[in-house]
């Protein structure tokens, strides 16, 4: 186990009444089980409560109850070893005022490393995402969108974390760049072994990508999906929901096998 998420709960207060104010149960009892080198989805509507799960997990935000407990394997490693994120904007997500190079080299920073050896590194991380090692002097506002998110990816895999954290990490890219960017993430977790927990609306995207799928509404997980090979069979209505919305259950599961 890398990261077990222990019934978390968590409610947000609303802005009625300073008296008697009501809250919104944004989490109800969340679990969720990440093990090594696996890839986990969280897919669900806007408002779930994905990205709220996701803070928790980071610690950005503190639950009501439940816990979020760290396997060996990170547990005692300094945070930015153990934990990397990756958000939907990119745009906020850099410092426009700094460079490239010193965007990926932030959590690299508290590292000893000799110049020849740092600059090695942030050429060998460029490379990694794709990216011309020419962009490490330019400006964030001299990239594209997929050029800077893979600029994000690189600064969240720059201090080889065990797991990377992805909010809607592609959701704002176009398909193609987000094809690129899955291909990308996907090598990462084969060559690195770094686990994933992928949070997104988007079934294709999850699908693709992720090894299990948990589906979220209302702050709790209403279906499970431990082998993708049975997205097809889900029973939940909601998810059932979503599936048909995204295509996934117009082809009789059947057919589909047949032609695998
Ligand atoms: N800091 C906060 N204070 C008050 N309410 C909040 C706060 N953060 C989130 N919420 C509320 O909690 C609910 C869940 O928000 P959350 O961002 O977790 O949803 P989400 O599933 O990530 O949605 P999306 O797909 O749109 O990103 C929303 O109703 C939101 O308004
Ligand atoms: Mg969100």
């Amino acid at each position: 186990m890398l990261i077990d998420v222990k019934q978390i709960t968590k409610a947000f207060k609303n802005d009625d009444s300073w008296l008697f104010p009501t809250y919104q149960q944004v989490l109800n009892g969340v679990s969720i089980t990440i093990h090594e080198g696996e890839c986990v989805g969280i897919v669900g509507e806007s408002g779930s409560g994905k990205s709220t799960l996701g803070k928790v997990i980071l610690g950005l935000e503190a639950a009501d109850s439940g816990e979020v407990v760290l396997g060996a394997a990170i547990a005692n490693l300094p945070t930015h070893r153990a934990i990397s994120v990756v958000f939907q904007d990119y745009n906020t997500s850099v410092n426009p005022r700094l460079t490239i190079r010193e965007i990926i080299n932030e959590p690299l920073i508290s590292e000893a490393l000799t110049h020849q050896a740092r600059e090695a590194l942030l050429v060998n991380l460029l490379e990694e995402v794709g990216l011309d090692t020419e962009m490490l002097d330019r400006y964030p506002h001299q990239l594209s969108g997929g050029q800077l998110q893979r600029v994000c990816i690189a600064r969240a895999v720059a201090p080889n974390p065990k797991f990377i954290l992805l909010d809607e990490a592609v959701s704002s890219l176009d398909v193609s760049v987000q094809v690129q960017i899955l291909d990308l993430l996907q090598k990462l977790k084969q060559e690195r072994g770094i686990s994933y927990l992928f949070i997104t609306h988007d079934i294709a995207v999850a699908s693709f990508l992720c090894d299990r799928l948990m589906f979220f509404k209302g702050g709790e997980i209403v279906e499970c999906v431990d082998d993708m090979r049975n997205l097809k069979t889900v029973s939940d209505p909601y998810t059932k929901e979503l599936l048909e919305a995204a295509g996934y259950l117009e082809i009789p599961f059947e057919t589909e096998l047949n032609q695998a």
